[in-house]
């Protein structure tokens, strides 16, 4: 079974996902690291673009689920010099279990699944990121007590972060409302699939509006990794989209304030609020590595 796309998890897999999740953190916070549950099994972990919570929580996870890890860097691998996807595939599907991948286009990360005759894991691609979302439902229940009905507004650019957690709102059954500038919308794949299931995600201009009397308000960065191009513009666009103070402030008392990180403090999100009591952007972090546990428990299971 592969993750490529947070549409790929059932209701009931993501619930089974955020409870084992659950009792890993807290088996952790005992003192309990290592078991022995992936012995033998042999991660890969293949970057395009950068990584520092990805990249370690998918290494620590492993390590201590008592498996082997590579992590490999695109430019280092004959990929950079020209090596097709199909025949990488093929090969690394000889010598190890599963691959997670980052990468720059979601076709590459499809493309890589196509030849791979082992688990391909979604690290991140310009769609989707659906191991963050897994970490944000477990932090959201774990705050809310529940997922249905939670009204989520996510303020800023609506991108592959957006994406997934519009998936994971449609699957568990949240209230998604996106304040975006036109042009920024979240993808029409992704909302035409959220609408089929029943999930109408309200997208507006305004961020205020949008924010009005949320449990959870949710931003990212202005420029995502391979839009450094048109950075500048970007940031002139979504700069009334900030989370700041004035913009909690129109949110529910007990809002929890969540970005995926790696934030830019200034931009889309004021020091002051990511210092916040609202604020569980750390453990929300903290999350990855828990939910990546208990995926890879899932995925790569004798
Ligand atoms: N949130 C997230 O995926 O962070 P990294 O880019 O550091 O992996
Ligand atoms: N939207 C951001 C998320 C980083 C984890 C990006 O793609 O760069």
């Amino acid at each position: 079974m592969n993750l490529i796309s947070i549409y790929d998890l059932s209701h009931a897999e993501i619930e089974a996902i955020l409870e084992k999740g659950e009792e890993l953190k807290k088996e952790r916070k005992k003192g309990v690291k290592v078991r022995k549950a992936l012995e033998g099994k042999t991660l890969a972990l293949i970057f395009e673009k950068p990584s520092t919570r990805t990249r370690v929580s998918f290494e620590v996870a492993m390590r201590e689920l008592g498996g082997n890890v590579i992590s490999l860097n695109w430019n280092e691998l004959q990929l950079g010099r020209g090596e097709r996807i199909r025949e990488t595939a093929t090969v690394l599907s000889a010598y190890v279990d599963a691959v997670m991948i980052r990468a720059y286009r979601h076709s590459t990360v499809e493309e890589f699944a196509k030849y791979a005759s082992i688990t391909v894991i979604n690290g991140l691609s310009d769609l989707e990121h659906p191991c963050q979302t897994l970490a944000d439902l477990m932090t959201i229940k774990a705050y809310k007590k529940k997922l249905a009905g939670v009204k989520v507004a996510w303020v800023g650019d609506g991108n592959n972060v957006c994406n997934s957690l519009i998936g994971g709102a449609a699957i568990t059954g949240m209230n998604m409302f996106v304040a975006c500038p036109k042009g920024y919308e979240p993808a029409g794949e992704i909302l035409e699939k959220a609408k089929e299931m029943g999930c109408e995600v309200v997208i507006i201009e305004n961020a205020e509006e949008a924010a009005a009397d949320a449990d959870v308000l949710y931003t990212d960065v202005w420029v995502s990794m391979g839009e450094e191009e048109e950075g500048e513009k970007r940031k002139k666009v979504l700069r009334n989209y900030q989370m700041n103070e004035d913009l909690v402030s129109v949110a529910k008392k007990d809002v929890i304030v969540m970005h995926c990180m790696p934030v830019h403090i200034g931009e889309e999100i004021t020091e002051g609020v990511m210092n916040s009591d609202n604020s569980v952007i750390f453990e929300q972090a903290e999350n990855r590595l828990h939910t990546q546990k208990a995926l890879l428990s899932k995925l790569l299971k004798y």
